[in-house]
């Protein structure tokens, strides 16, 4: 039996949910489903290994990179912790999305959760969490979760929240640009999720590939990748009133 981590995490909000949730298994490997270079199809898996998958919500949704490489993935029959990180407005549909890619992909949901991290562009939203709070009840999931899945009790199906056919997504309008600062390291386009940076020309984006991740903003050392702060100001203004209550970190069987 293995455990494995199964993330797509731009800025390491999901990693932090998921790293949490893996602490009650002991080893774990982890797999990075940010790697455009990777090939996911090799990826065998067996009956009793333990995968904790998690990806935020982009827009109530499961990222659409994230989704087709969890769809490569020959899971054969290995139980999932189908998680979902989201930035404290909602993940609508990305949950519902997520156990319907893994099953498709061979899995067996033993558990679903959704958990809150900082939100990645509106930064103001969120801030701090996972904090203490959550990570005691993170913890406490994550028993419940190995209860479960030691006693064998896993449903395979489980009802969560969230509709189909699944709520339209077409991306943000935000892209991170570079600004003078840039040393041209080439971080970031090594970094993009996406492939969405040019490794001869990092100062450029293909905006059409870019999924306004975030990433190369978080990563970049010497602080050059921003986005527009009055787009930023009109989107945290329009989405205020939706993200401001705190929410909280819900487990499903
Ligand atoms: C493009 C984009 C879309 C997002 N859409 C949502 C959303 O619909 N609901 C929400 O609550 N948070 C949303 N978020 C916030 C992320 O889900 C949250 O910050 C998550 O922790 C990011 O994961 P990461 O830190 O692993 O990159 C969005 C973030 C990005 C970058």
């Amino acid at each position: 039996m293995s455990v494995y981590k199964i993330t797509f995490s731009p800025t390491g909000g999901t990693e932090k949910i998921a790293s949490r949730l893996a602490s009650v298994f002991g080893d774990v490997h982890n797999i990075d489903l940010t790697d455009p270079a990777a090939d996911y199809s090799r990826m065998l898996l067996n009956p009793d290994d333990i995968c904790i998958t998690a990806v935020p919500s982009f827009g109530g949704r499961v990222p659409a990179a994230a989704a087709s490489r969890l769809a490569k993935i020959q899971a054969r029959g290995a139980k999932a912790i189908a998680t979902v990180v989201y930035g404290n407005r909602d993940y609508d549909d990305t949950l519902l999305e997520l156990q319907s890619i893994l099953t498709a992909a061979g899995f067996r949901c033993a558990a679903a959760v959704a958990a809150i991290a900082e939100h990645s562009i509106l930064r103001q939203f969120a801030q701090g969490r996972p904090d203490t709070e959550d990570e005691a009840q993170l913890n406490q999931f994550a028993g419940q979760i190995r209860d479960v899945i030691e006693a064998d009790r896993i449903s395979g199906h489980i009802a969560l929240p969230g509709h189909t056919p699944y709520r339209e997504y077409n991306g943000v309008p935000i892209k991170p640009k570079a600004g003078r600062g840039c040393t041209s390291c080439g971080l970031c386009a090594q970094k993009c999720p996406v492939g969405a940076i040019p490794a001869d020309s990092p100062s450029q984006t293909d905006t059409k590939a870019c999924i306004s991740c975030m990433r190369c903003v978080s990563i970049c050392p010497a602080h050059a990748r921003s986005v527009n702060p009055l787009m930023v100001a009109a989107a945290a203004q329009k989405m205020k009133k939706s993200c401001q209550t705190r929410k909280e970190n819900e487990l499903f069987f």
